[in-house]
């Protein structure tokens, strides 16, 4: 049952590359609270087949795009100003690419034309939609934009390599950029902290079940899924939220506070070998 949350609202919603995806739930949530918006992902993405079902289930024109480039995502904003018949009320930018993570480089041995990429896809291609969608004059007043984060932006996690760097430059950019669009427009900005996620980019991940699992003992409330992540966006995409800006907002169960749970302890214990323990006693 929907709310009729995003009644009226234009959107463009980045990164649906299939039914997995974060931004594919979003994409289903905010057409079920009565929003219209365009699609976008990049053009390998959107000439596999998935992005064109999604666009059929929620009457959305597809407009492909590498988010890292300025051209075309003059483009995605242009045209989705004219196919939706006026200024933006919310982006969803939930993109994320490591080529160090994929080609198996690790941390101490990064390297740097990949790390490059890493950044310019996964955070400043942030600041290059927020930046076209400002010059072009395209948000309008008290609209949001929202980008989707990860707790290794402030603690580090074994495997996650250099997309850490990338999510504490994407949250600094929703801060800087949340000011002046703030200031300027009513324009709000913020990134989603999200626990870890069973998708195409969260399998890429080192270690990501033991990680899923981790977390989810620690949370006192589980992890939130891809669908629990589509009914916040669309939270900050409603007019419910709109003093929230600047922010980045956890939501992870509460992983984020905890040191150590029971459940995570309990599992921790068995570990242990028992002969090895009554050697020390
Ligand atoms: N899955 C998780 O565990 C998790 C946890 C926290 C945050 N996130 C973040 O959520 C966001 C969405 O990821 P997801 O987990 O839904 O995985 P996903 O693989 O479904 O989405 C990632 C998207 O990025 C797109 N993309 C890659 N390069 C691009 C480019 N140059 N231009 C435009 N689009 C490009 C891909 O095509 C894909 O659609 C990412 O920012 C990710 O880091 C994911």
């Amino acid at each position: 049952m929907g709310y009729n949350l995003l009644k009226g609202k234009r959107g463009i919603i980045f990164g649906a590359l299939n039914d997995m995806s974060i931004a594919w739930k979003v994409a289903e949530m905010a057409h079920a609270e009565g929003a219209q918006f365009t699609l976008s992902n990049t053009h390998v993405a959107c000439r596999m087949g998935s992005v064109t079902e999604l666009a059929e289930k929620t009457g959305a024109t597809v407009i492909p795009a590498d988010a890292t480039n300025l051209a075309d995502l003059e483009n995605v904003i242009k045209t989705s100003t004219e196919v939706l018949g006026g200024k933006i009320d919310f982006i969803l930018h939930s993109i994320g690419m490591s080529l160090n993570v994929r080609k198996k480089r690790l941390y101490n041995d990064l390297d740097y034309n990949y790390l490059a990429k890493t950044l310019d896809i996964s955070a400043i291609s942030f600041h290059k939609v927020i930046q076209t969608a400002f010059k072009m004059d395209a948000m309008n007043d008290w609209g949001s934009i929202v980008a989707l984060s990860y707790v290794a932006a402030q603690r580090t996690l074994y495997g996650y390599n250099d997309m850490a760097d990338a999510k504490a430059l994407l949250e600094s950019i929703a801060r800087s950029f949340g000011y002046i669009y703030g200031r300027q427009k009513k324009v709000r900005v913020n990134t989603i902290s999200q626990s870890p996620t069973v998708t195409t980019a969260g399998s890429g991940v080192k270690g990501i079940d033991g990680l899923i699992d981790f977390s989810d003992r620690m949370s006192p409330l589980g992890n939130a899924d891809a669908q629990d992540c589509a009914n916040y966006c669309i939270t900050l995409f409603s007019d419910l939220t709109r003093k929230v800006t600047m922010q980045n907002l956890f939501h992870d169960g509460g992983f984020s506070s905890m040191g150590m749970s029971m459940r995570a302890m309990q599992q921790y214990n068995k570990s242990f070998d028992p002969n090895e323990v009554q050697m020390e006693d």
